[in-house]
């Protein structure tokens, strides 16, 4: 059977939270549970750890600790959570973000542009806008919008226009028929870089993932107790510069505030300034490590 998913810079994120072996934790991306189960390994009897997913097929892969509880939730939401449960202040807030290789690897979910499938991307199969409703039902100017925002496409205003022309009496609800459509704007050369950018824009919008993100992120600030750490492990460079900017200064435009004594204003310190990437020998045994940056905060 194939794996559901193997997690990304374990030691070095979960070393990197868990400095209270009796606190409370929260893992915002279950997944597989491959980082939850690490977590859990460093905590005492007292520890406990909430962890969050929003696609419902993560829920078989829960482990059986009293410790442990999993909520098949948004994460957008977690402070509600955290508040509801009365665990605030945490210890420390994990978010590994992006979708797990289970998800990728099943064609019906339609998140793989090499795989047959319908044009879904939902992680939440409850959740109503599928990719083929963008697809079949955006005006053209969103469609351009969400190319060039969330796909960083050269040529979206093109690849926006020949989706508008052909849907004119056909409805395009698979993989194959979408990617057919757009064949005159797909390079010839470099055909899966240019999909996986299309994907990764249809993606982001159906699931919300930037607005999520920023949630999360403001969240964390108020779940977090001083001292406590956030790890976020983020897979393409609008999610980084997100967490980057964050954890730098406070804000989303990386605009830096400073009260009277110059000290930039923000909840966190990045500790280190840098991110922090997988290492070849974890890159050559899992090629889904090769875009993965991890940032860490220090709760001020
Ligand atoms: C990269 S995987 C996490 C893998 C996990 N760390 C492991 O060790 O198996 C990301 C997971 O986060 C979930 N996810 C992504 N965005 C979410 C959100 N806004 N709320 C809740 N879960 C989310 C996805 O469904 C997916 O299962």
């Amino acid at each position: 059977m194939q794996e559901y998913h193997v997690p990304v810079l374990l030691n070095p994120s979960v070393d990197a939270l868990v400095h209270d072996p009796n606190g409370v934790y929260a893992d915002a991306t279950f997944g597989g549970g491959g980082h939850s189960r690490a977590i859990l390994k460093k905590l005492s009897a007292k520890g406990k750890l909430i962890a969050f997913d929003r696609d419902d097929e993560a829920l078989a892969n829960a482990p059986d600790d009293k410790r442990f509880t999993l909520i098949n939730h948004n994460f957008r939401f977690i402070k509600q959570f955290m508040r509801y449960g009365k665990m605030m202040p945490i210890s420390g807030m994990l978010a590994d973000l992006g979708i797990s290789s289970h998800q990728i690897n099943v064609g019906e979910r339609g998140f793989a542009h090499r795989l047959e499938g319908p044009l879904d991307m939902r992680m939440d199969k409850k959740s109503v806008l599928s990719a083929a409703d963008i697809i079949n039902t955006y005006p053209e100017d969103k469609l351009k919008h969400i190319f060039k925002m969330w796909g960083e496409i050269p040529n979206a205003g093109r690849l926006a226009s020949i989706i508008c022309q052909s849907r004119t009496g056909q409805y395009i609800y698979t993989n194959e028929q979408f990617k057919k459509t757009i064949a005159p704007c797909t390079p010839k050369n470099t055909p899966a870089k240019y999909l996986s950018q299309v994907y990764q824009a249809l993606r982001i919008e159906v699931n919300g993932e930037m607005q999520a993100l920023e949630a999360l992120l403001k969240a964390s600030a108020d779940c977090i107790g001083s001292g406590g750490h956030l790890v976020v492990i983020s897979y393409h460079s609008l999610e980084d510069r997100m967490v980057k900017n964050f954890l730098q200064t406070g804000n989303f435009d990386g605009d830096r505030q400073t009260d009277m004594y110059g000290n930039v204003e923000r909840p966190f310190d990045p500790e280190p300034n840098k991110a922090i990437v997988p290492d070849d020998l974890e890159i050559n045994a899992n090629n889904r490590a090769r875009s993965a940056k991890m940032r860490i905060g220090v709760k001020r």
